[in-house]
């Protein structure tokens, strides 16, 4: 459904003719959707949890064994018990360690010496740079690290490469649900990709069960900063070992009250390759390309780094206060080419509203977030590639409160809380309900819905 509508709402937005919200039919199903930030933010933050569902649709059905993952299950209590849980697991990685850093800055190394192999001759990097991507989710998740020609580490490329243009491109049938009766190439492509990756998975998984079998003493359940003996070694542990006694972990009635199951397990596995090995290196690729396009941004970035790194040691994630340019580079990259052009569609799961506008529940919602981060009554000139508009006047780092690209609220991305914002970890230890994002947005966000 996205890849048709994506490149109607880029001609759209922003446009007089349609506004900033407008609403339309898709097939059967009222949709509206947003092109501003005010009313962003209302459909993310003010009235997060009103539209905090995700519609059902033939495609992400099958990716997810009917919404066990995270980011296409509707909202429920389990949906929120299993969130909290990924979120746990993710702090194995996060603050007090330096276990993620240490898996990027490895692949890091083999990256560099696989670009500087190919001497002076053009080349194109991004095989390279998905491969160093997925090889940092691989060991993230099952802790397994390949070298480049791995013939296991080519087929999560491959499955998950078909995973993301099948989902990618949608289609009539998550719109017209009937016409998953007919044949359809870009189905079973998917439903080929789905099996590779089960299979694999599902693989895994076991190994990772009877390795917690034949180990001593569990976990407590609050997961320790330091790595112990029988400390969860990757996500899949860490989700093995969290999800005993889930059943008790949230109130619900009906099919939830099973709990965590196995199938979450898998499915937030493959949901982390899904989710995060598109998103970094389609980042990382256009941040390159523009670098390529702005030799004086590149030759910025590298001053900085000699000023405040040298030579003789690796970036690493506590050096990011001392690189505000690079910092606005990659923002700068995030903005201009969001990776995710259009969010992942959001459902009303209460009657709300939207400015002056009542929406009923049920109410598709679409957040246009090239239109938002490239309105020219938010950003100057929002067309060119300039890093400068994240500074002050005084060089500081600031971000403006319509820049969003991990989106916000109940549904933001996980990582951008697990990873990379270790002062929203300290504002919910300290049992605060609204925290502080670490990269100064002027408005709240608020946890817990
Ligand atoms: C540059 C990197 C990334 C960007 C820009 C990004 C951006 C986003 C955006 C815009 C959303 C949708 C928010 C919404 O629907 O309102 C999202 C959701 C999500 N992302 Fe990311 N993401 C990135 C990396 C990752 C990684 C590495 C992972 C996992 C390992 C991940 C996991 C997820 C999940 C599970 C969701 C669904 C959250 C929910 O529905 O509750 N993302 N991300």
């Amino acid at each position: 459904m996205l890849g048709s509508l994506r490149s109607m709402l880029l001609l759209y937005s922003p446009s007089p003719r349609y506004g900033s919200l407008f609403a339309l039919y898709l097939g059967p199903h009222y949709t509206v959707v947003v092109n501003n930030n005010q009313h962003a933010k209302e459909v993310l933050l003010q009235r997060g949890r009103d539209f905090a569902g995700r519609p059902s649709m033939v495609t992400t059905n099958l990716l997810t064994r009917g919404g066990k993952d995270i980011a296409f299950s509707d909202y429920s209590p389990l949906w929120k018990f299993h969130r909290r849980l990924v979120h746990n697991s993710f702090t194995l990685f996060g603050e007090g360690t330096s276990r993620l850093q240490d898996i990027v800055l490895s692949s890091v190394d083999s990256l560099c010496i696989e670009l500087l192999s190919g001497g002076r001759c053009g080349f194109d990097p991004s095989p390279a740079v998905t491969r160093a991507v997925t090889n940092v989710v691989c060991t993230l998740v099952f802790s397994a690290t390949y070298r480049p020609g791995d013939a296991e580490l080519q087929e999560v490329i491959k499955y998950n490469d078909g995973i993301v243009q099948t989902i990618a491109r949608g289609g009539l049938v998550d719109i017209y649900p009937w016409m998953k009766m007919l044949p359809n190439k870009s189905l079973s492509k998917l439903k080929d990709c789905i099996i590779i990756r089960d299979r694999l998975l599902t693989r895994k998984l076991e190994e990772h069960k009877t390795s917690q079998m034949n180990s001593v003493p569990p976990l407590p359940p609050h997961i320790q900063a330091s790595q112990s003996e029988d400390e969860p070694r990757d996500l899949l542990d860490a989700l093995l070992k969290g999800k005993t006694g889930s059943g008790q972990g949230h109130r619900s009635s009906g099919p939830e009250d099973e709990g965590i199951t196995d199938d979450h397990v898998l499915m937030t596995a493959a949901e982390a390759f899904g989710a995060g090995v598109e998103t970094t290196s389609t980042t990382l690729l256009w941040i390159l390309a523009y670098l390529l396009h702005h030799p004086e941004v590149q030759d910025r970035v590298q001053k900085e780094l000699d000023e405040h790194i040298g030579s003789e040691r690796a970036v690493c994630i506590s050096d990011r206060g001392r690189l505000p340019y690079l910092d606005c580079v990659i923002n700068e990259g995030m903005r201009i080419r969001p990776v995710s052009p259009v969010l992942i569609p959001h459902t009303a799961i209460t009657n709300s509203r939207i400015g002056n506008h009542s929406i009923s529940r049920g109410t598709r919602v679409l957040i246009n977030m090239w239109s938002i981060h490239h309105d020219p009554q938010q950003w100057d000139k929002p067309d060119l590639f300039n890093p400068d508009r994240f500074l002050d006047d005084q060089g500081q780092r600031v971000t403006p409160s319509c820049f969003l690209p991990f989106g916000a609220g109940p549904r933001v991305c996980v990582v951008f809380m697990d990873l990379l914002t270790p002062k929203i970890q300290k504002g919910r230890r300290t049992g605060s309900k609204l925290i502080d994002s670490p990269w100064n947005f002027p408005y709240r966000i608020q946890l817990n819905t």
